[in-house]
């Protein structure tokens, strides 16, 4: 790659997700980092001593637009303020391309108005979801809609130590992405919240199970939670994606799969890892559509859809009800007063019989 290809690149939020651009920055030899913003010391000293001191760092993003602007802007702050830094980013007037971490925004209409925002300017957008810059998990997709496997049926999952709207937004992405194009229409959820746990921000479950069925009629089963046992205790999430012919059973980022179906007898599959780390697959795919003029928004729309049903999963459990996406379509009536399953019928106070549907 000549020196006159090369981009330059600022960063918003150097914490754990910003590092992970930073130093996907760093490593690339697309790129060259000019600037990163944090309202906090400890992490401009962190950039500071990363970097030894040779990138400027700046206690706000205005003040770090004005003294530097770039190609591409890295969002790296929380997810309530990702659409105000997209904006800010592009009324720069110099911005190229963008990565914005996920969850895309704190709800899918700000998310929303991220992706409409970058697609209304022809600018391309990458969402660093590490499924999606790993070779297992894309050989795994590209196989299942070869039909490895058959027809896809269910994929369930169970993730320990986890929530669904931190890690279980990767998870229910990679859903997405094996079942698009089909849209997800149903979200129905059950939380447990007793220990009161949050991560990361958020107030999250103790254990929940959370269904997602596309209109295709493939359902997720993602039980996430504090403690939840894993057939196997050395993956944070093992998935088994069941088709009619078979099934894969695969455990998020390891570079195999297990693959048990038609021909295969229990085929443990390695696959070759990428040499390079997520964030720079996904910000040298963002260099590439710069440079070609072509613009690949797959993923973000995907990432969309897994925040709608991550949204729509807590929804569900607040309202102790199915949801029906899109968010803020018209919803199921919820029953008017107590309705609880498995309680005697009274015979009178009307609801709907059963057995005359
Ligand atoms: N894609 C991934 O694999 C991955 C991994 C980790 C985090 N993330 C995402 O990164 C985002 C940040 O999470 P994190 O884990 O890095 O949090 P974090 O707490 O480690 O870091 C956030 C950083 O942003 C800074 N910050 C907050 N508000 C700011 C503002 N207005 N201006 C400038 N800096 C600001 C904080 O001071 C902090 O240094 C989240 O959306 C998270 O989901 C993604």
């Amino acid at each position: 790659m000549s020196g006159a290809q090369r981009l330059t690149a600022t960063v918003i939020g150097a914490g754990a997700g910003g590092t992970l651009s930073i130093d996907a920055l760093i490593a690339s030899d697309r790129y060259d980092l000019i600037g990163v913003a944090d309202v906090s010391q400890a992490s401009r000293n962190r950039v500071a001593e990363k970097t030894w001191g040779l990138v400027p760092t700046f206690a706000t993003h205005e003040e770090m637009f004005a003294q530097r602007p770039s190609d591409v802007v890295c969002v790296s702050t929380y997810a309530p303020s990702h659409l105000e830094m997209t904006r800010a980013a592009v009324a720069a007037g110099n911005v190229r391309g963008m990565l914005v971490e996920k969850p895309l925004g704190a709800t899918t209409a700000e998310g929303r108005q991220i992706v409409d925002l970058l697609k209304s300017l022809d600018l391309p957008l990458v969402v660093p979801h590490g499924l999606m810059a790993q070779s297992a998990a894309l050989e795994i997709v590209a196989r299942v809609k070869a039909g490895v496997i058959g027809n896809l049926r269910l994929v369930e999952m169970e993730c320990t130590e986890w929530d669904i709207i931190n890690a279980g937004i990767h998870w229910l992405q990679f859903f997405v992405a094996l079942v698009e194009p089909s849209p997800i229409e149903v979200v129905l959820t059950a939380a447990d919240s007793s220990t009161r746990t949050y991560r990361d921000g958020m107030q999250v479950e103790t254990e929940a199970i959370t269904m997602a069925r596309a209109a295709n009629g493939v359902r997720v089963l993602l039980n996430t939670g504090d403690r939840v046992p894993i057939w196997r205790g050395d993956t944070p999430c093992l998935m088994r994606i069941v088709g009619d012919r078979g099934f894969i059973e695969f455990g998020a980022f390891e570079p195999r799969y297990l693959l048990v179906a038609g021909d295969h007898d229990r085929e443990l599959v390695e696959v070759e890892p990428f040499a390079v780390s997520g964030h720079q697959r996904h910000l040298e795919s963002l260099a590439d559509q710069i440079h070609s003029g072509a613009r690949e928004y797959l993923i973000p729309e995907t990432s969309l859809q897994a925040l709608e049903i991550v949204e729509a999963a807590y929804e569900s459990n607040r309202v102790r009800g199915s949801v029906t996406l899109p968010i803020g379509s018209v919803q199921p009536e919820r029953a008017a007063g107590e309705w609880n399953p498995g309680e005697p019928y009274s015979g009178f106070g009307g609801g709907r019989n059963g057995r005359e549907l």
